[in-house]
């Protein structure tokens, strides 16, 4: 699932206020748990993918209480969540009907783990802080497999069409991104 590149300017403003950035990503992980517990809540019958996503969660859990120590470390301020329109932007591409709406919230949540991992790896390879640049390599290589977890569910879901509609919602998420400012955020 190829996602066009990140804007080159967000990396410069991204640095700029690591404050901003560091007291999202806490609520971007936050978020990440708590919706692969909602696709738990919603597919309790697909075992795979409760599995699944009981490990996701616990995963992103795990991120939450790295992005703090980092925080603190820092000594930085928290900030409550900026909110995600970002991640609404695409949801609303989410079709109704089952089991159309199963494939699509996997492969939303593919495309944000995907855009995830492409930051925080830009992030890793910026930062001048040693433990900052290994602990945001660590996430980053996560997340890319959070989006293979989400690709490989979908693919489960709908063998035959997964694929295009990947493309489809890759190609929403590059014009959502397009209209959007540019922000330190992760997001
Ligand atoms: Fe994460
Ligand atoms: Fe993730």
């Amino acid at each position: 699932m190829p996602l066009v590149p990140t804007d080159p300017r967000w990396l410069g403003i991204a640095l700029a206020d690591l404050d901003a950035v560091h007291a999202d990503h806490l609520h971007c992980e936050r978020k990440a748990a708590q919706s692969a517990l909602s696709l738990i809540r919603s597919y309790p019958e697909h075992a795979d993918l409760v599995a699944a996503m009981a490990r996701l969660a616990h995963d992103e859990t795990k991120h939450v209480i790295q992005v703090s120590q980092l925080m603190a470390r820092r000594e930085q301020p928290a900030a409550f969540d900026f909110g995600d329109d970002y991640a609404a932007a695409l949801r609303d591409h989410i079709r109704k009907p089952e089991p159309l709406r199963l494939l699509d919230r996997l492969l939303v949540f593919a495309v944000i783990e995907g855009r995830s991992a492409e930051r925080l790896g830009l992030l890793a390879g910026a930062l001048d802080d040693p433990k900052s640049r290994e602990l945001y390599a660590s996430l980053a290589s996560a997340e890319v497999r959070h989006r293979d977890v989400f690709l490989s569910l979908a693919r489960g879901v709908a063998a035959d069409s997964w694929r295009e509609r990947a493309a489809e919602l890759a190609a929403i998420e590059a014009t959502i991104l397009a209209n959007r400012s540019i922000t330190p955020r992760i997001h």
